[in-house]
């Protein structure tokens, strides 16, 4: 067992100003994760620190944030990981570029809208065939790390462009812009474009590589990114031929 200091921003918007940081101890194994450690601190410290959690298995990508300025799933972060020995601090903040509802829950809208604006579903009209859509393994392996998203907004948070540009499209939309207009079965593309090639679009991102540095589940983002704007380019120079 050891103990560690957990440094957590705290704001409540029916009292706060501001936010401010509260400090827990808590006795922990070096194997356990940060949100085993938020669980002993909710359960028997302090019942009105709020934060999202519900798998605790790296699935659902409620429990996303900031620790030790790295965003992370508490669920998939080991004691181990970010605090070595007995006594030392681990800091604990909300994902960055969204608003605070809670402590460490934002409100995750414009993460949401982003997504929905790129229409995250199969488009085909073509007839339905008797069986299915035949598809090959190297077809479907064309964009296979991108379906393992499960929607957390680390990768938004640790987007430099970002900061600068709320109104980026933004990493996570664009790894699944790509999901869809790289499977063989999809027939979407010109319905995603406007979305896509315009000045908030693909365009903006500057291969910083933190969305994939960030990324819990190893998705090659800023490699999908780089792939719709060649999409993007390809389509246009045969759109002039
Ligand atoms: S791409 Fe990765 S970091 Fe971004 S939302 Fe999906 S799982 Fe989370
Ligand atoms: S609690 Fe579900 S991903 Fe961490």
């Amino acid at each position: 067992m050891m103990k560690i200091l957990l440094k957590i921003q705290r704001f409540n918007p029916e009292k706060d100003e501001e936010s401010t940081y509260q400090g827990y101890t808590v006795e922990v194994e070096p194997t356990d994760r940060i949100l085993d450690a938020l669980m002993k601190i909710k359960r028997f410290q302090d019942g009105s620190l709020g934060f999202r959690k519900s798998c605790a298995h790296g699935v659902c990508g409620s429990d996303a944030m900031r620790i030790n300025g790295k965003d992370r799933l508490a669920c998939k972060t080991l004691v181990k990981d970010v605090a070595e020995s007995d006594g030392e601090e681990v800091l604990i903040d909300p994902l960055t570029h969204f608003p605070v509802l809670r402590d460490l829950i934002v409100d995750q809208t414009s993460f949401f809208d982003k997504y929905r604006s790129i229409k995250p579903f199969l488009i085909n009209d073509l007839p339905v065939p008797e069986k299915e859509r035949i598809q090959s393994q190297t077809e479907r392996m064309a964009f296979d790390d991108t379906t393992n998203c499960i929607l957390c907004s680390a990768c938004f948070s640790a987007c430099p462009v970002l900061k600068e540009n709320p109104d980026f499209l933004g990493p996570a939309t664009i790894a699944q812009a790509f999901r869809f207009l790289a499977d063989s079965r999809d027939k979407g593309f010109e319905e995603r474009l406007p979305v896509l090639d315009q000045p908030n679009g693909v365009w903006p991102c500057q291969n910083h590589f933190e969305c994939t540095r960030a990324c819990p589940r190893g998705i090659k983002i800023t490699k999908r990114i780089n792939e719709t704007k060649r999409m993007i380019n390809a389509h246009g120079e045969n759109e002039v031929k």
